[in-house]
């Protein structure tokens, strides 16, 4: 055990987790992307900007969709170029289809990530397709991504995201069967990694465990195995853990709990980044990441989009919810 610093806790590490967990940080794409007022291109670079100050080193920074599905990243072709080449940070983008990732490959992205359903109703939300129909969509820009010539080792890192993959608000409960066939084919079309998207928060951590197990079965490696938690019943930090007992090492998190997404009704904010670094560092399981810039970032976004961050740990860092006689004079 080591003394806390103020501002952090009690370092008491537990068995069997990673020593080191990746953030994949998705509030500049997944945190913004519900956002009803236009962010100006500027903030969004600040944005990614403190971000990659704070230590986080994949932040997934736009969304290559068609315009009119996502209004709030048309921006996508000004903010990209603004963001340059951060030493040691890798910026992923989504793109569904080859016109997206033509668009991310002519601006030099060298991480690009498909998305995926495990249920009809929300593939054909969010991609206009059935589950199989946007497989094929995404299987050529799988293709080309992994032939194309982009990243610092000459090759693209494709992530295949896949969401609903606990409950559906259009169907409840998502079969693991549908699950695992899904996760199968984007692995099989060439994807790196997977996320796992608890879409709208619905989870539990025998569920994700359970999960995790059946895709081992299938020959999922969990070291290709990221997780994406939602936050909507306060569920995501338990799941979390509960996926490091597993083995996972890579988790999405938003910073301030910002998030949600257009296209599923009672999509809340992702887990919120602060949270899972508190979370990690008492724990002992590296990050890279400073607690206190990111916090301070988080406050400034909330700034920025006129309302508090829903996230504890940012809340309790940033004196919001101190009483008078605890603050400083
Ligand atoms: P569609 O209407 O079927 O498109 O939408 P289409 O293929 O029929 O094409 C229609 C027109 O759109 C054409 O133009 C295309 O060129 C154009 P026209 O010939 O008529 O002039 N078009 C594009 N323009 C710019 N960029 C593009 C593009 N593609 C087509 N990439 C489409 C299909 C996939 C495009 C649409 O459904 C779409 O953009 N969906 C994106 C939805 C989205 O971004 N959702 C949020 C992200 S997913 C998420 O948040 C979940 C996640 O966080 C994990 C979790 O939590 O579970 C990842
Ligand atoms: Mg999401």
């Amino acid at each position: 055990m080591t003394t806390p610093a103020p501002g952090l806790p009690m370092v008491v590490p537990a068995p069997d987790l990673p020593a080191r967990v990746r953030i994949h940080e998705v509030g500049p794409r997944d945190g913004l992307q519900n956002e009803k007022a236009t962010v100006p291109t500027k903030i969004k670079a600040e944005f990614v900007h403190r971000l990659a100050d704070a230590g986080l080193t994949t932040i997934e920074a736009t969304s290559f969709v068609h315009p009119k599905w996502v209004p709030q990243l048309a921006d996508a072709e000004q903010l990209f170029p603004l963001l340059g080449d951060l030493p040691g940070v890798e910026l992923p983008v989504l793109v569904p289809n080859e016109r997206g990732l033509d668009r991310a490959l002519a601006l030099g992205a060298r991480r690009v990530a498909v998305f995926a359903s495990a249920t009809e109703s929300f593939a054909r939300a969010n991609l206009n397709r059935t589950v199989d129909e946007a497989l094929a969509m995404f299987e050529p820009v799988v293709r080309r991504a992994k032939e194309a010539r982009n990243g610092h080792d000459g090759k693209v890192h494709v992530r295949g995201y896949l969401s609903m993959c606990f409950g559906d608000p259009w169907e409840g409960p998502v079969p693991i069967h549908q699950v695992v066939r899904v996760a199968r084919a984007l692995l099989d079309m060439g994807c790196d990694e997977l996320s796992l998207g608890d879409t709208i928060g619905v989870a539990t951590p025998a569920h994700v465990q359970d999960l995790l197990a059946q895709l081992n079965e299938e020959g999922v490696p969990t070291s290709a195995i990221g997780v994406h938690f939602h936050d909507t019943y306060g569920q995501a930090l338990a799941n979390t853990l509960a996926a490091l007992q597993h083995g996972v090492s890579t988790v999405d998190a938003s910073a301030g709990g910002l998030g949600g997404c257009p296209y599923a009704r009672s999509a809340t904010g992702n887990l919120a980044t602060e949270d899972l670094v508190w979370m990690l560092r008492g724990l002992g399981i590296e990050t890279g990441v400073d607690l206190g810039r990111l916090t301070a970032t988080s406050v400034w976004m909330a700034e920025r989009l006129g309302r508090p961050s829903p996230s504890r740990t940012v809340r309790a860092l940033s004196h919001e919810d101190r009483a008078p006689d605890q603050q400083e004079q």
